[in-house]
């Protein structure tokens, strides 16, 4: 649906080119919700920008449903901008007019919608976002996720496939943080809509996303699936990125290892076997005996996963490891 083949970005800043994305391969699928998470400078609004062209790119292509979109004039641009809503970290309303108006706008500036149109969408808009009543305030009377959900509903006026989200959640609490990320899986879910999502938290991937890219200094430097990210990943900064999101202090981590006697195994538990009562059974035969060093059971999406360090002494530990990956556990020796 979402193709970037070799596409790169350099800004010229004086008689100097300075790249902000380098030659990326990127595929995003209809109806996935894709996630981007980097650093600051990383190279995230410059990617998602080029996907609607609000960026130009210095070379490669931007196909959208099979079509290169970088050649398009004005009016195919228009067109197409209409199929690709964008939401933003500090969500860009327009302070003079009302909610109704604000999500009207996009629909108007169309000039290809009728009276009517407008303000049934409009209605229909804001019941999806639950602002049913508050079409006539203006942004100044909403709080920050109100705010934002006049953002969503702008950005679908048009009926959008695509929505681009740059730092959508990054000025809110952490509550409203995940109403609104709610909001946004059921606009995926329900409308079938292709969502690419920036954000700086591994958080916010790990709770609606499908596949993830991590970006530092203007490159992808890992992506795949949600749950193998996660769940191992490999490149410095995307482990950094887990380790801030689980609020684990590595140095006491570290500590703790070393008082910690015996071998040192992290566990990981997907899905099914998340639930099931393995400790006591392995420990039993295997003879082993263990420590929990620190666990956490949470959810990527709709999986639950679990994951757990132990200190083990004694018994027979190759049979130990033996049983947990026959139970579905992925066990790495940490030491
Ligand atoms: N309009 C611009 N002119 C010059 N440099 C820019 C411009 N926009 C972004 N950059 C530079 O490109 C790099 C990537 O920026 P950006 O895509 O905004 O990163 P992110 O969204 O990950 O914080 C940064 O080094 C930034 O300073
Ligand atoms: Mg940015």
């Amino acid at each position: 649906m979402i193709e970037l083949d070799q596409v790169q970005k350099s800004y010229q800043v004086g008689d100097r080119a300075i790249p902000a994305l380098h030659p990326t391969d990127l595929t995003i699928d209809t109806g996935e919700v894709f996630g981007i998470v980097g650093h600051s400078g990383a190279g995230k609004s410059t990617l998602v920008r080029l996907i609607n062209l609000l960026e130009r790119p210095t070379g490669g292509r931007v196909l959208v449903d099979g079509e290169d979109v970088t050649h398009y004039d004005a009016a195919e641009l228009r067109a197409f901008r209409r199929k690709v809503g964008m939401i933003f970290q500090h969500f860009n309303l327009l302070s003079s007019r009302t909610v109704a108006d604000n999500i009207a706008f996009p629909m108007k500036l169309a000039g290809i919608y009728s009276k009517a149109e407008i303000r049934d969408r409009v209605a229909e808009l804001l019941a999806l976002v639950s602002l049913t009543d508050q079409g006539n305030k203006y942004p100044s009377q909403l709080s920050g996720g109100q705010k934002q959900r006049v953002g969503i509903a702008r950005a679908l006026a048009c009926r959008p496939t695509i929505l681009l989200c740059d730092e959508a959640t990054s000025a809110l609490d952490p509550q409203t943080t995940q109403s609104v990320l709610r909001l946004l899986a059921e606009i995926n879910r329900e409308l079938g809509l292709t969502i690419v999502l920036i954000t700086h938290e591994m958080d916010v991937v790990r709770r609606i996303c499908d596949r993830v890219a991590v970006m530092d200094g203007g490159r992808i430097v890992e992506m795949g699936a949600v749950t193998d990210v996660f769940l191992h990943p490999e490149h410095p900064t995307t482990r950094d990125f887990v380790f801030e999101s689980e609020n684990v202090d590595r140095d006491e981590l570290q500590q703790d290892l070393q008082h910690a006697p015996g071998r040192i195994l992290r566990l990981t538990f997907r899905g099914e076997s998340t639930y099931k009562p393995l400790l006591g059974h392995v420990a039993r035969q295997s003879g082993v005996d263990f420590s929990i060093l620190s666990g956490r059971i949470d959810h990527i999406k709709d999986t639950p996963y679990g994951q757990l360090t132990l200190s083990l002494v004694g018994g027979n530990l190759d049979q130990a490891m033996a049983e947990f990956e026959a139970a579905d556990v992925h066990v790495e020796v940490v030491r």
